[in-house]
């Protein structure tokens, strides 16, 4: 491969590559004959967080479900009381740690999504962020707008809450988002305990108006129709999909929308139920991975993980689970034209496997075998035995 700036120049053989005049005066990086891939695309995190929930951990292995700790306080609501009384700074401190994290174990773009902040100064806090961020370190981030995550504590009390809340997001909070252009997309938690179909697109239109593309949280804990509703609305991406039925699956298999599964969230929950990756494919939907990263159902930020999750539990072949992870992962985020894939005119974006054979990444779990991650054309993070 040549790399000119930022962007490769060519693909090919050794021989090839080598014969052109520009790779002459080119530096060379010789990867010793490991394995190259795309960087991952990691189309769907939380990455904004103040702290873990480490003390739900053992709640949940003590037998509460996940809707039973958001009841008693926990959960999303939990995060929210911890991001508000976090200062920016250490948000953002958190967060480069995560990324540098991210980019050693092979992923080169990440998707975030606010949503822990639920009212109009502490959404702008975390949206501005995500700009910071993307200014402080080589990772592309794509900010995403997710208001509606679940409806605030203030607002429970209230008659008609929820739609008060929501209220607040399409009239006042989202024209901020937007004329600040902090976001590009939209993204709803639309499921039991959180906001109703009806409710999500609401909020989407809304977005939509505005500029922002709908992207949605979609049949994770139950059936709400979002599916149905995210092919509506012409969204880039339906995110979870364990509770899908056979009328949502052929619906994702004729349409544009992709069908983004998360199985760390099923892995840490101890949910049995994982989504049927392999029915969504034979359906001739377009089939993503992302990790989730967030403190309450996937605390984790490695993708060759959820590849490996992705090959054992959804039964997704090697091949499938990468080509889930780079390419289709870079349409979820409407970037296919610039990252995802090693075709000359897109962004020099790789992550370098020390293994021997491409089946191995998702083969070994819980290793990190990235031995090197390269953004635009440089090197972001490098074994220590690595001589660069
Ligand atoms: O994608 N489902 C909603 N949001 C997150 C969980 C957020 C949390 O528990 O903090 C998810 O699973
Ligand atoms: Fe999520």
């Amino acid at each position: 491969m040549l790399v000119r700036d930022s962007l490769i120049a060519a693909v090919g053989t050794r021989a090839q590559v080598e014969a052109l005049p520009e790779s002459k005066a080119a530096e060379k990086l010789d990867l010793g004959g490991r394995v190259a891939l795309p960087g991952f695309v990691d189309s769907h995190t939380h990455l904004i967080h103040a702290a873990s929930r480490a003390e739900e951990f053992e709640m949940k292995i003590a037998g509460a479900s996940y809707e039973e700790i958001a009841r008693k306080g926990g959960g999303i609501l939990n995060s929210v009381k911890k991001l508000r009384a976090a200062t920016a700074q250490d948000l953002k401190k958190r967060a480069l740690e995560a990324l540098t994290k991210f980019a050693a174990h092979g992923t080169t773009t990440v998707e975030a999504k606010s949503g822990y902040g639920l009212d109009v100064a502490s959404e702008l806090k975390i949206l501005g962020l995500h700009k910071e961020l993307a200014e402080a370190q080589p990772l592309d981030i794509v900010s995403t707008f997710l208001g509606a995550h679940v409806v605030p504590q203030e607002f429970r009390g209230k008659t008609d809450g929820a739609d008060k809340y929501l209220a607040l997001l399409t009239d006042k909070l989202m024209p901020e988002v937007t004329g600040q252009k902090l976001a590009e997309f939209c993204d709803v938690f639309c499921d039991r305990g959180a906001f109703t179909r009806k409710q999500s697109k609401v909020v989407l239109e809304a977005g939509k108006k505005l500029g922002l593309t709908p992207r949605l949280h979609a049949e994770q804990l139950s059936r709400t129709g979002a599916v149905e509703l995210a092919v509506e609305v012409g969204a880039a991406s339906c995110d979870h999909l364990e509770q899908v039925d056979s009328g949502d699956i052929h619906a994702l298999g004729k349409s544009g929308t992709v069908a983004t599964l998360l199985p760390g969230c099923d892995f840490y929950l101890g949910l049995k139920r994982y989504a049927p990756a392999r029915a969504l494919i034979d359906a001739g939907a377009i089939v993503s991975l992302a990790t989730d990263y967030n403190p309450g159902t996937s605390p984790t930020l490695s993708m060759p993980m959820i590849l490996s999750l992705a090959c054992a539990q959804l039964r997704m072949t090697p091949a499938e689970a990468i080509t889930a992870a780079t390419i289709n992962a870079a349409f979820a985020l409407r970037r296919e034209k610039t990252i995802g894939s090693l075709e000359v005119g897109k962004q020099a974006d790789m992550a370098i496997f020390e293994v021997a054979d491409y089946r191995e990444i998702p083969y070994y779990f819980g290793v990190n075998h990235c031995w090197m991650t390269v953004k635009r054309g440089r090197v972001i993070h490098a074994d220590a035995k690595a001589a660069i």
